[in-house]
């Protein structure tokens, strides 16, 4: 664990970057900074390394004073990743990624396996280990670098801002693909951004800092979403917070119908049952029971079959039932002409179908459970939810 102890840094100039910060940063987990621009973000990661020393306060990794060891030692326990990679721009990609384990003393051979082992795990391609990083995309920069500071199995990475100079499309692929190694390996990250959707998007814990450089919050997203400390917070969150914070809810336990999902060959007879179940629509499946569209009752009345095509509503987005978050489920069925939300399994098939009614329902409980059940209501928030 990392513990930052009533640190505070005045530059020589009289600037207060940080003010009295105290955080406990915990193992195996990704802990974000997050805030407005000049609020001491960069200069707090650059303390953990000593980068930066501080001007009071201690800050302890494992319980021991980070000051009591050799600085070379503790930087070589820490990745660095910084915006726009920092590469070195005469190595080639697989050098750079080497560089650590070179200067650790690994041979060539070994250090450049590593390496190549590296680009697979942060999705790069080998064909690109003999480029020089300028032949690169940012987005494929971004990777060598995270790849360069995982080189030498660091338990700590810090990442200042390590995406923002990428496009919102790579920047989401990056955050899962970070995501993902995260899940893998386990590292204990500190994570640099002033974007609150990245820091709810990766983060198990979050310290929403403010100008001057103090605290203002430090909780995992689905409590800063719920309960913000102050107002500064709250508009650092910015608006649509309820519906934000479904994100963290699953759909495990949304109740599904199957009653009105018929097949493409149902007969007359099979859509009278499905159309007793009272619901305003039928879902129509093809014969694999992947979803074709919605169909009102009396168009399917002669049978499935005999739907002509030009009556089919559009389904929408199906949600993966169970997999995904109750934000997702309630999305579909806003989007949904008929109101109603498909939703299929991992083959695609569907699963049933669920209204905006029950949905809402479900919203409604989730929020009770999480407010009276205190741990026991934790278990149904997910982390995986709001990666999607
Ligand atoms: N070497 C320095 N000398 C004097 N002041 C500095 C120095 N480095 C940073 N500062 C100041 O300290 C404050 C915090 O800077 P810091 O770089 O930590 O902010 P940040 O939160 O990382 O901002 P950004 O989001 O823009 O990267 C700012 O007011 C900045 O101008
Ligand atoms: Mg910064």
């Amino acid at each position: 664990m990392i513990q930052i102890e009533s640190v505070t840094k005045r530059y020589p100039d009289g600037t207060t970057a940080v003010d009295n910060l105290s955080l406990d940063i915990p193992d195996g987990s990704i802990t974000v900074l997050v805030g407005p621009s000049g609020c001491g973000k960069t200069t707090t990661l650059r303390m953990v390394n000593r980068m930066v020393e501080p001007t009071s306060g201690r800050i302890l990794l494992d319980g021991s004073d980070i000051t009591e060891q050799p600085v070379n030692a503790l930087r070589r326990s820490m990745g660095y990743v910084i915006q726009n990679a920092g590469l070195f721009q005469h190595r080639t990609i697989v050098d750079n990624i080497a560089t650590v384990p070179r200067m650790l003393g690994w041979d060539r051979r070994k250090a450049r396996e590593r390496a190549r082992e590296l680009m697979g795990r942060v999705g790069l391609d080998e064909s690109l280990a003999r480029r020089y990083p300028y032949q690169l995309s940012g987005g494929q920069q971004q990777r060598v670098g995270v790849a360069r500071a995982l080189a030498a199995d660091p338990p700590v990475l810090l990442m200042d801002e390590p995406f923002s100079a990428v496009d919102p499309i790579v920047r989401k692929s990056l955050q899962a693909e970070l995501l993902r190694i995260q899940q893998e390996l386990g590292k204990t990250i500190v994570f640099v951004t002033h974007d609150i959707d990245e820091a709810i998007k990766i983060g198990d814990m979050i310290a929403v800092m403010r100008t001057g450089g103090r605290l203002a919050q430090f909780a995992p997203p689905d409590e800063l979403l719920s309960s913000p400390a102050d107002a500064f917070v709250e508009d650092f969150l910015g608006t649509d917070r309820g519906i934000r914070r479904l994100s963290f809810f699953t759909s495990d336990g949304l109740q599904l119908t199957a009653e009105p999902v018929v097949a493409v060959d149902a007969d007359a007879e099979q859509v009278a049952r499905a159309t007793a179940a009272g619901s305003p629509y039928l879902l129509l499946t093809d014969a694999e029971g992947k979803p074709l569209g919605w169909v009102a009752p009396q168009d399917a009345a002669g049978g499935a079959d005999k739907v002509a095509v030009g009556r089919l509503l559009p389904y929408g987005r199906p949600f993966a039932a169970g997999r995904e978050s109750l934000r997702d489920a309630l999305d579909c069925a806003v989007l949904s002409p008929t109101g109603w939300a498909v939703a299929v399994d991992g083959e695609g098939k569907v699963a049933g179908v669920v209204s905006q009614e029950t949905i809402g329902a479900a919203i409604r409980s989730a929020h009770a459970e999480h407010r009276d059940g205190g741990g026991a209501g934790r278990a149904s928030i997910t982390k995986a939810g709001a990666a999607t």
